[in-house]
């Protein structure tokens, strides 16, 4: 197994044991390199600029890295010695927009309120290209609000880690708006699993964008006032909850349809929120 990360966010620490590591860019040539000559079975791109903010206030970076260092890996995949599977990390949370009802199934419609929704979705549409012109092994999964021990804030279900990190400082839950828009929240070793189970799962050809995309979530919808309580239930510690104005431009509802997944790829979700959520803090919560 070789990971590639340039460490702009991620920790050289999370690197397994036993796996190579390459301090590289997605978009340099030596990426493209590896990726040629590797005779990998699977390419997991999950490397990103993955900060809504971050994409609001520089579109330009968020495509720089996003969707050029896609087509950078993209092209290398092509023309690689040995063709990898290609597993694209997508969101749920992202590219539907409020344009569809919760839970949102693969075809809803698709309409991103962000850069970062945006260059997403335009990573889907090469992946759907390089199937259908060049044979790709390509596949899409498009996450809901992932969660779980060594979260970043920053994240798109930032959340749990922001509401961890004011237990142990026993300080407010702060709750922008009425605290009933809610989110579909995922724990992250089910994530894993579904790229496991992407990488190897027999699929239907490309014709059009869906075919080979995939949500991954829960198909629950959880409000920030349950998943306050939740958490604090699961940690075990009590603090006020208070509440600020709301966002603007923040989506009220948002949760995926996961039958897909069940059907084709054999994966469904197996951790209850609680449980990750007290598996989440625990994590916060450790010495050191
Ligand atoms: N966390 C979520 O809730 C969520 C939801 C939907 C989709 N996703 C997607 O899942 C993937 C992983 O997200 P995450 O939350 O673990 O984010 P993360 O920031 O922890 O991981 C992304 C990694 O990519 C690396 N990276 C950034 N730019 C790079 C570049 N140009 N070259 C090489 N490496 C680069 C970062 O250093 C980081 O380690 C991303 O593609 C993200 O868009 C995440």
């Amino acid at each position: 197994m070789v990971i590639v990360d340039d460490l702009s966010h991620g920790k050289r620490a999370n690197v397994p044991a036993g796996a190579r590591f390459e301090h590289l860019d997605i978009r340099s040539p030596e990426a493209a390199i590896l990726v040629r000559e590797g005779r990998f079975d699977a390419m997991f791109m999950l490397a990103a600029q993955m900060d809504v903010r971050v994409s609001v206030a520089d579109p330009g970076a968020d495509a720089s890295c996003n969707i050029i260092g896609s087509i950078n890996l993209l092209e290398a995949a092509r023309h690689a010695t040995h063709r990898p599977r290609v597993i694209f990390s997508s969101t749920g949370g992202a590219v539907y927009g409020d344009a569809s009802t919760p839970p949102s199934p693969e075809e809803s419609p698709k309409d991103p309120e962000s850069p970062y929704g945006i260059s997403k979705l335009s990573v889907e549409y090469y992946l759907a290209y390089y199937a259908r012109t060049h044979g790709l092994d390509t596949v899409t999964l498009r996450y809901a609000n992932v969660y779980g021990p060594r979260q970043d804030p920053s994240g798109e279900a930032g959340v749990v880690a922001i509401f961890c990190q004011r237990l142990l400082d026993g300080r407010p839950l702060t709750v922008y708006g009425t605290g009933q828009q809610t989110r579909d929240y995922v724990f992250v070793t089910d994530v894993a699993a579904a790229n496991v189970l992407a990488s190897t799962a027999k699929l239907p050809g490309v014709r059009r964008l869906d075919d080979r995309a995939f949500n991954i979530g829960t198909g629950i919808e959880t409000s920030v006032l349950n998943l306050a309580e939740s958490l604090q239930r699961a940690a075990k510690v009590s603090v006020p909850v208070e509440f600020a104005p709301k966002r603007d431009g923040e989506q009220q509802r948002s949760s995926v349809k996961i039958d897909k997944a069940a059907k084709i790829l054999g994966w469904k979700p197996q951790m209850r929120l609680e449980k990750g959520l007290a598996l989440t803090y625990a994590w916060f919560n450790k010495p050191g």
